[in-house]
């Protein structure tokens, strides 16, 4: 048990007290909510049902069936209790740029000397920003983005995010008119869910070169594309222009999507530039990989024959959880973004607000989360400018579960405009 002390007089560090790193957002509060009273089948069938959350869970029987084949995959002691330098493992580094350009279907090529270990795209992004800018600088986001960013990117590295906003006028998508109109000196992550169309992106990179600043392109859900010839990765862009002013974009990826290992805190960051490559690695001392991991996945990703089927696969699964859901809300009226990729769907219940303001975006959360005991994100905890929308995931539960989800929202629907409920 914890010793109690009633005040404490003793002062933090202005970073240990400051509220920048965003964990006060309801995005956060959702999984408190989830965590004292998660749903299970059996157990607990009328608990929250946790949709705030993007885990891949769809294609774990993949990787156990590769594990039961390979057991002799995951051991090592010696070798991995060893001594680690912050280079990382050659033969992970070398399956891990492979794994990348197979994702892009071979239309890009890695280095495996440019890849830098980190664990998870979170170290990676916070790792990038300490080294591209400075404290009160600040990097364009296209909004809405990833809430976690608040805390990745500003907490601790004292930068600040300045949102693009991208809503329903733009379709969600980052349009060059939107970025040319954020002329701070700074960054850009790609948007979370809709892939950003090639033209976009060499206009992107044409204004970053213009404006001499970097370009962070988060590539985390670039093989969780349901159909692979719709994703433009700017590896491809800057191969297409023989990698002229490619020193200032940096790649920033992760295992946590694509093979739903998120607690394996795998994440890369793939930089054009030397001198970044050399101080990232040097700052990745802070955030590596632990050897076993490494050397596990080496073996995984290396086996094309199952890397290949498991890509496949995973695509198709992900596109089928994703038009079960939109199917299931269009069937009760709710419009959902159309998406391409990922884990979860852009819902929009603004016709729903009493008021079409931020507050009564949250009072509609509030009824979701307490009385449908649904965990999902409100649009303003991804810093959406339209009230109303919603983000909800889809593939961090069993079908079963989702069809329960679906069933509570249409009990919830029916009831408000009075009809029977099914
Ligand atoms: C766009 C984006 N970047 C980074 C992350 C962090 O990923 P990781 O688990 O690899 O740290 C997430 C996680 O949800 C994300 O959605």
């Amino acid at each position: 048990m914890g010793i109690e002390i009633e005040q404490s007089c003793v002062q933090l560090s202005n970073i240990a007290i400051s509220d920048t790193h965003g964990e006060n957002s309801p995005y956060f509060a959702g999984w408190k909510a989830y965590d004292e009273n998660p749903y299970h089948e059996l157990t607990n069938s009328s608990g929250v049902i946790q949709m705030g959350l993007a885990e891949n869970q769809v294609s774990f029987d993949l990787v156990e069936k590769y594990l039961e084949v390979h057991p002799e995959d995951y051991n090592g002691f010696r070798e991995n209790a060893l001594f680690q330098d912050y280079h990382g493992l050659k033969s992970f580094r070398t399956a891990m740029a492979s794994f990348m350009e197979q994702i892009r279907g071979g239309k890009a090529t890695f280095d495996s000397e440019r890849i830098v270990i980190t664990a998870g795209a979170t170290a990676a992004n916070e790792l990038l920003t300490f080294i591209l800018a400075n404290p009160g600088d600040a990097l364009l986001v296209p909004t809405p983005y990833y809430p976690g960013f608040d805390r990745d990117l500003r907490w601790r590295t004292g930068v600040n995010i300045v949102p693009i906003h991208c809503n329903r006028s733009n379709n969600f998508q980052i349009t060059p008119k939107s970025f040319r109109s954020s002329l701070q000196r700074s960054r850009i992550n790609e948007h979370e869910s809709i892939t950003v169309k090639r033209s976009v992106l060499e206009e992107i990179l044409d204004f970053v070169t213009k404006k001499n600043i970097h370009l962070i392109s988060d590539e985390i859900y670039s093989g969780s594309v349901f159909n692979s010839s719709e994703f433009v990765s700017i590896a491809e862009i800057l191969e297409t222009r023989r990698y002229k002013d490619a020193e200032r974009v940096h790649i920033v990826y992760s295992l946590s999507k694509d093979l739903g290992l998120p607690g394996f805190r795998v994440g890369t960051i793939y930089s054009y530039n030397d001198k970044v490559v050399t101080t990232a690695r040097r700052m990745s001392s802070f955030t590596l990989i632990s050897s076993q991991t490494q050397q596990f996945l080496a073996n995984m990703l290396s086996d094309k024959k199952f890397t290949e089927k498991y890509i496949n696969i995973n695509r198709e699964r992900l596109k089928k959880r994703y038009e079960m859901i939109i199917e299931g809300l269009k069937s009760v009226g709710i419009e959902c973004l159309k998406g391409n990729a990922g884990l979860f769907c852009w819902m929009n219940l603004s016709p729903l607000l009493k008021e079409s303001t931020k507050e009564g975006e949250l009072e509609l959360w509030n009824i979701v989360l307490n009385e449908l005991k649904l965990n999902i994100s409100p649009g303003c905890s991804c810093h959406c400018d339209q009230p109303g929308w919603f983000r909800v995931c889809f593939a961090n539960m069993s079908e079963h579960t989702l069809e329960v989800a679906l069933k509570r929202i249409r009990n919830f629907m029916a009831n408000r405009t009075g009809t029977k409920k099914m």
